[in-house]
This record gives structure tokens, sequence and C-alpha cells, in this order.
């Protein structure tokens, strides 16, 4: 078999086989097919589709190309989620010990911040010492003991993911519904979750804008679950203004563990619950929607949630005074507030524009590898619907450099938009697929 070949044939819209993809993925893997080859298979992909079939063969060969986990030794079933990313997405923060709390194991390997949007394991290493780079017996250990576990990718899962994500982010080929569904759904696949919960984001702050194109990418990777023997559900959520209140390392950490002492925004607390309550369905703990909320809910009012969450620090050597004391947490020199030019309606709040403007002040990296701030970053105290009044406080900036707190407040007031006429507030889920 040769790679061009392969590639001729996807330029002239055939369907390859599951053989010819795994040649194409070992292949890469090892080195035998060079970047340049992979590129142009990637790009004819992106221009031409695939099949059902071709995608789930893409995805198990992604998937196969490393370690595959077995987490049945930790548990009968074990749910995992995952966001396609977003604005002050700190749901797993929450969620997970949540349902860990409910009786449910959550064992989840997280990424970091991908662009603007931001990653569980920047967000998780605002806790200092915390130890994120779990091998794979310590990870089965630590969710056989307590029943949670979060940690980092490791190298070993899926490695044709990494490169090929790679060559993908500069190559134009990212925004490919076949080969985000195979990145995402092979990571899922080899880190040994039994049953998924998908958090799909449409918006301006996600990586699909439209309804129609992230509805077709849950739908494919629902698909992918059920060929490769694994149940997945997934949640339309929107993205156009960021969740919660919080955006930036410390200050999304702080969020998510107020909500597991019963506080914050009714936005966020609606979307963790239910996020919840999938989880303990695919889980088996819920027979319906009704009853997971009621033991998420409970999990949130009586504390238990909470402490699953200290144990997990403590169990990764994190310094849990920072969690019993949230102020002890990074903060930055500066904090400034940003408030409404004119009184009435808000309409819209940039979720990308806010994303952007919090890496700029440190809380992201501008390329691979740079260190990023944990302490800096925005609160948005106005969401879509909300009425204001001129002069009242709209956004909150923790900056430890000035310049760029200047420059944040200026691309800040630009990214509200407040209208005269009322504004409704958007709809928490667009949907659920798979259910
Ligand atoms: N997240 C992933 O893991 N892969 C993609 O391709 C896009 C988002």
């Amino acid at each position: 078999m040769r790679a061009v070949d392969l590639i001729i044939k996807k330029r002239d819209k055939l369907a390859l086989t599951n053989d010819e993809l795994e040649f194409l993925v070992q292949g890469y893997t090892q080195g035998t097919i060079p970047d340049y080859q992979m590129a142009a298979f990637a790009m004819a992909v992106t221009l031409n589709g695939m099949t059902h079939q071709e995608t789930t063969d893409l995805t198990m060969a992604m998937a196969h190309s490393g370690e595959i986990l077995d987490l049945s030794q930790a548990a009968p079933i074990v749910v995992d989620k995952h966001s396609t990313g977003g604005v002050g997405d700190k749901t797993t923060l929450t969620v997970a010990p949540l349902v860990a709390a409910c009786g449910l194991p959550v064992g989840k390997m997280s990424g970091r911040g991908l662009g603007f949007s931001g990653g569980t394991i920047d967000k998780l290493e605002s806790i200092p010492g915390i130890k994120l780079d779990l091998t794979t017996e310590e990870f089965i250990r630590q969710l056989k003991e307590i029943g949670i576990v979060l940690t980092g990718q490791s190298a070993d899962l899926a490695p044709a993911d990494g490169k090929l994500y790679a060559l993908r982010d500069v190559t134009g080929t990212v925004e490919s519904i076949p080969l985000i569904a195979s990145s995402i759904m092979s990571k899922k696949i080899a880190a040994g979750a039994h049953a998924i919960v998908l958090d799909v984001k449409v918006g301006k702050g996600a990586f699909m804008p439209t309804l129609e194109k992230a509805r077709e990418l849950a739908e494919e990777m629902v698909a992918i679950g059920e060929l490769s023997g694994r149940r997945v559900i997934a949640v339309l959520s929107p993205m156009d203004q960021p969740l919660g209140n919080a955006v930036g390392n410390a200050l999304e950490l702080r969020e998510a563990v107020e909500m597991l002492h019963g506080v914050g925004p009714e936005d966020y607390r609606y979307h963790c619950l239910h996020l919840a309550a999938y989880m303990l369905i695919l889980g088996q703990k819920a027979p319906d929607i009704e009853t997971g909320l009621a033991m998420a809910e409970r999990a949130r009012q009586d504390g238990s949630g909470l402490q699953k969450f200290r144990e997990l620090v403590i169990a990764q050597h994190g310094d849990v005074s920072t969690i019993d004391n949230l102020d002890e947490l990074p903060k930055a020199k500066f904090i400034e507030l940003v408030l409404a030019e004119k009184s009435g309606w808000v309409n819209s709040v940039n979720a990308r524009e806010v994303g952007e403007t919090s890496v700029q002040l440190g809380a992201g990296r501008e390329k691979k590898g740079d260190p990023i701030d944990p302490a800096v970053g925005i609160m948005v105290y106005a969401k879509i619907g909300d009425q204001v009044q001129a002069g009242q406080t709209v956004f909150e900036i923790h900056a430890n450099d000035y310049e760029k707190l200047i420059q944040a407040k200026e691309r800040l007031k630009k990214a509200i938009e407040i209208t005269q006429d009322r504004v409704e507030r958007p709809p928490y889920f667009h949907g659920v697929i798979g259910l």
C-alpha cells in the first residue's frame, strides 16, 4: 500500500477501507509516513468529508496507536465527560466531585488551554503542589481508592492524535467534523471510560459556530460511541457568552469550588447539575433525569461533593488549605472595573473576545509551552438578558501587568453590547443527543 494512492482516493471523494486508514495512522505514528503526506490527507478529509464508517475506523485506528486503558479493574462502570472547549468552562471541577460523591467513579484525563478556550489542567495547577502527571498505575490505584482522578493526558494514549492535532493546527484542518470527532473520541476510548457525556459547545466562543454544525459533530461522536461499544450522549450547550462569571485559572477554580459550597451563578449551577445527572444516568446510578438532578443537588448541598474534591487534592499532593480558604489562591496585583456605558439590556457578551482578552492578560498561552499566570483573568458580571444601569460593573479585570490591564479594559468595553429593547435570556441547553 502507498500513502499517495490513499490521498488520491480521498481527493477523488472515495471512501477508504479500515485497512487503508490503519495503514495511514500506523505509518504516521511510526514516522514512515511524513507530515506532508498526512497534511495532504487531512486537507482531503477537510474538503471531502468521511462516511460514518470511515470516521469510526479512523477513530479506532488512532485509539489503538498507543495504550488502551482497561478501567474495568477499577470499577464496573466508569463515566467520563468531555467538553469541546469554551470560555469560563470549569464544569469538570464541579461535576466530577459531585458525581464521584454519588458513588459513581470518575477517572478523567484533561487537557490544557487551547487558543482562547481554557483547560482543566491549567485551572487545577492554581493549587500549589498538585500532581497532574499521574502514571497509569497511579491513575487506576486512585480511582479504586477514592473514586476520583483528574490528571493530564498521558502521551502513551492515542499518540497518533497528538501528532495529527499539532499538524492540523498549522495546516488549516482543525475545523473538520470527522477529524474533530475522531480526535476527541480516540482519546476518550483510549482512556478507558465505559460511557461518556459529551458537552458540545456552540456559538461565538466555540469551535462550532452554528447549531447545525454542532449537532452534526455531536451525532458523529454518538455514532462512533455506538459502533465502538461505548454508551455516549451529547449535550448541545450555548457558548456565545462565557459560562458562569469567572474566566481565568484561579478565578475559575474558585467559582467551581464555591459551587461545591452551594453558591454561584445560575447558568453554571444548571449546567453542572444537568451534566452530573446525565453522567449518573449513563453510570446506572439514576434511572432518570429528575433523580440524577436530585442526587447531584444533594451532593452539593450536604458537602459530600466538596469533600470528594478535597480527597482528590490531598491524594494528588495539592495544598488543601487553598481549597479550605479560597483567599489563599493566587491573586493578581491589580483589580480594575469596567462599567456599563449606558443603561439597557445586555444583548451580547462576546465569549471569544473575553477568552482572548484573558489569554492576553496571561491566563492562556500565545504559543505552545508559554508559562501561564494563574492569578489573572476576568469576572463577567453582566450576562445576556440582564438589565443594567449606566455605571454598573460589567467586568472586573484581574491583572499583574499594568499595560495589559489598560489594553484589556479597551477590549472589554467593546465585548459587551447593551440595547434599549428588552432581551430574552438564552436557553441553557439546545438539546441532548443519544439519550
Ligand atoms: N478537541 C480535540 O481534542 N480535538 C479536536 O480536534 C478539537 C477539539
